[in-house]
């Protein structure tokens, strides 16, 4: 059977985020499954505009289009914006729709409380959008897993739950690509 693909979408755009550091972390446990093509997804990098004030022709929407279309399940890195998700990741959430459907997503997050907050806000909106978003939730504290709250220093206790979160997405991904064929 064909690897499925899997895309790790960092949360959050702005100079001297840490989510790209949370990203390859997650990435580098997820490589060592073997069962999933695994890839990071910046949302920084497809310059999308805001949601109707652009042309609709910019190429980084077409871009994220086809870069969703072609992925069977999502690992969303989160950080908590004033108790919820940040803007550049409910803009991308909006940039797309039917790419977004029947697929299933992990959540981890990050913050003083472990971006809980912000990660059941983004449970509200992936039920709209048609993802199934598994129960497995890494959270990680911006007190202890990260110094200085700027380099990531995770406690090891949270790979397994990783590992967790991530056998489930694989089981919902696989099951849901049977209702996209
Ligand atoms: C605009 C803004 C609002 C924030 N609000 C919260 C919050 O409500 N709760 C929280 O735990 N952390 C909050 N933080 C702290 C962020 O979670 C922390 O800075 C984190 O590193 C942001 O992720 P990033 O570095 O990937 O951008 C906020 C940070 C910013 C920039």
């Amino acid at each position: 059977m064909e690897k499925l693909n899997i895309g790790i979408i960092l949360g959050s755009t702005r100079q001297g985020r840490v989510s790209p550091q949370v990203g390859k972390w997650a990435k580098e446990i997820a490589d060592k499954r073997g069962d999933a093509n695994y890839e990071i997804l910046d949302i920084a990098d497809f310059k999308l505009p805001f949601l109707g004030e652009g042309t609709g022709n910019e190429p980084g929407l077409k871009a994220w289009s086809e870069k969703l279309t072609s992925l069977d399940g999502f690992v969303f890195i989160v950080s908590e914006y004033n108790h919820s998700i940040s803007g550049a990741l409910k803009n991308a959430l909006d940039s797309a729709r039917d790419e977004w459907n029947n697929k299933a997503a992990g959540i981890i997050s990050y913050g003083s409380t472990g971006g809980a907050r912000a990660a059941e806000h983004l449970r509200g909106i992936l039920g709209e959008l048609l993802v199934a978003d598994v129960r497995v939730h890494p959270t990680l504290s911006l007190f202890t897993d990260f110094t200085n709250f700027s380099e990531f220093t995770p406690s090891d206790l949270h790979e397994n739950n990783v590992n967790l979160m991530l056998e489930q997405v694989i089981a919902w991904s696989g099951a849901l690509k049977t209702l996209r064929k």
